[in-house]
């Protein structure tokens, strides 16, 4: 793993006294599970040259600490909290430019950078900005319950506000029991929801702390679509855009935006498309073509040769279609858990059960992957992790895939032309590329000043032709998405399916 250096300045820190005493500690952190010095240096702005010169029982590769132990991460009057962290491409020029200060300061202030500024290393500032954002996610899942069920206490005071004769019609409904059902679906949610963060170190190499609090600073949530049914439009990305470079966990309490709440519902609801009986028929619709067309395309490939072709399925949601494939259609039924994905909103809610039925997950078990196949999962941004040049000679791209299924993706792109061409370079001789989902552009109408390139179908498959790929099997399926069949609303998207082999192209 690259190390990294956290670079303070406008501080001097050249009088350190000999022997530290607890009063003159400007402030103090105890080390949780899996804190590296990386991560305490992000989130509580403290120099990697600072937290080892004031803690001189760290080693020089920081392996040696334990959670419990009380760090001091500066002495008072001489605690430099302005920190920056490495980016790739940054120099000492490029960090003293950003921050105003004279290269004197920077040395003065971090006297473990060499004379030439050779040994700054980079890389691990993404790795606290998606500890941040894990952060966030484990926050936002413990408050689940207090949002939702402050949200339906909301309907308890409505109902307290009415007239008596009103409140009486209501209760002959059993409105007061349905709110108090409602609350105890919600509360089951959160038993789900808390089960799936009672390990945080699955989110990453890194435990993110008791109740990952913190996380401050709000993320960007510039677009503003998502492909779900009913009336919040939220954008439906997994991946964070946190770019402020302040704050971070361990600060005070995360408060979970609308944003996120949204998502989390979204996210519940995304459990029943791919992880539950219920979700069948979706699933059937979308991921039934996709898989059908594999198979056809790859007919001639012996049944024993198939798993060494290497599918990708880039924006797999929680993963259902890619499993699918791994699974060459073995299920399990299990149904370990019960959520009501339909609690949140009373609109179009034909009758109780429509709001409040159970859903039974998973409907297959998710550890069921054959032997042999190798199945992994990758988080993080298509462009960044496909599209970047083959730098990393363990993991070239170019010319890998023998299939890339994109199911409700292509329209995740700012511009779709950097997708096309990601899937045409990573794409093998001879392989596939097969597409299902609508154009619902996810940045269109975002807030952040990101660019964003709406084309029609007609567009993207003409730029499609230019770029290389032979299209075929072109056509409509109509299906919906994370759809609650029994609403009296439902949107059905006319989704475009095709397949698409690699030709010559323009670019
Ligand atoms: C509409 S969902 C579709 C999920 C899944 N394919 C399905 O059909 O249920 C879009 C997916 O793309 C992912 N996504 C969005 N933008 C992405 C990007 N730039 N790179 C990688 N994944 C992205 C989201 O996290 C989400 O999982």
């Amino acid at each position: 793993m690259l190390s990294q250096i956290f670079v303070s300045a406008a501080l001097a820190m050249s009088l350190l006294p000999a022997v530290l005493t607890q009063s003159d500690c400007a402030r103090t952190y105890t080390v949780a599970v899996g804190d590296t010095c990386n991560a305490i240096g992000a989130a509580q702005h403290v120099s990697n040259f600072q937290l080892n010169f004031v803690n001189t029982q760290i080693n020089t590769d920081c392996t040696n600490l334990f959670p419990g132990e009380e760090l001091c991460l500066g002495i008072v009057g001489q605690d430099c909290t302005t920190t920056a962290v490495v980016n790739s491409n940054d120099t000492c020029p490029s960090i003293e430019a950003a921050a105003r200060i004279p290269d004197a300061t920077l040395k003065a202030n971090n006297p473990n950078i060499n004379a030439d500024c050779s040994n700054i290393a980079v890389g691990e500032a993404d790795i606290a900005e998606e500890q941040r954002h894990f952060a966030k996610v484990i926050a936002t899942f413990n408050q689940y319950s207090s949002y939702a069920l402050a949200a339906n206490n909301r309907r308890r005071k409505d109902f307290y506000s009415l007239a008596s004769e009103d409140q009486r019609m209501l209760e002959r409904l059993g409105w007061k029991a349905k709110l108090i059902d409602i609350d105890n679906a919600i509360l089951e949610n959160a038993k789900f929801v808390k089960a799936i963060i009672a390990r945080p170190v699955i989110f990453s190499d890194a435990d993110l702390g008791e109740d990952a609090e913190g996380a401050e600073e709000q993320e960007q949530q510039g677009s503003t679509h998502s492909h779900a049914d009913g009336h919040t439009h939220n954008h439906d990305h997994g991946h964070s855009h946190s770019h402020a470079g302040g704050s971070g966990y361990g600060a005070g309490r995360y408060r979970p935006t609308d944003f996120d709440m949204d998502k989390l519902r979204s996210t519940l609801k995304q459990f029943v498309r791919d992880w539950s009986e219920e979700g069948r028929s979706e699933r059937d619709a979308s991921y039934g073509p996709m898989k059908e067309a594999l198979l056809n395309h790859f007919a001639n490939v012996a049944e024993g040769e198939r798993s060494k072709l290497r599918v990708l399925v880039p924006g797999v949601g929680l993963g259902r279609l890619a499993y699918d494939i791994a699974q060459l259609d073995r299920t399990d039924q299990v149904n370990q858990h019960t959520i009501y994905p339909y609690v949140h909103s009373l609109s179009n809610i034909p009758n109780r059960n429509a709001l409040l039925r159970p859903i039974m997950i998973p409907d297959a078990l998710p550890s069921a992957i054959p032997r042999g196949v190798n199945f992994s999962l990758v988080a993080g941004d298509f462009e960044e992790v496909y599209g970047t040049d083959d730098h990393d000679e363990d993991e070239p791209q170019t010319g890998q895939w023998n299939a890339i299924m994109t199911c409700f993706f292509i329209d995740t792109a700012k511009n779709v032309i950097n997708y096309l061409r990601i899937i045409h370079k990573i794409l093998a001789p001879g392989g596939v590329w097969i597409n299902l989902g609508p154009l619902l552009w996810h940045w269109e109408n975002n807030t952040t000043n990101d660019i964003s390139i709406e084309l029609d179908l007609e567009e993207v498959k003409t730029l499609c032709e230019r770029m290389g790929f032979k299209l075929e099997n072109e056509r409509t399926i109509e299906t919906t998405y994370t759809n609650n069949s029994q609403s009296m609303l439902g949107y059905v998207y006319k989704t475009a399916f095709w397949t698409a082999t690699k030709i010559e192209g323009e670019t």
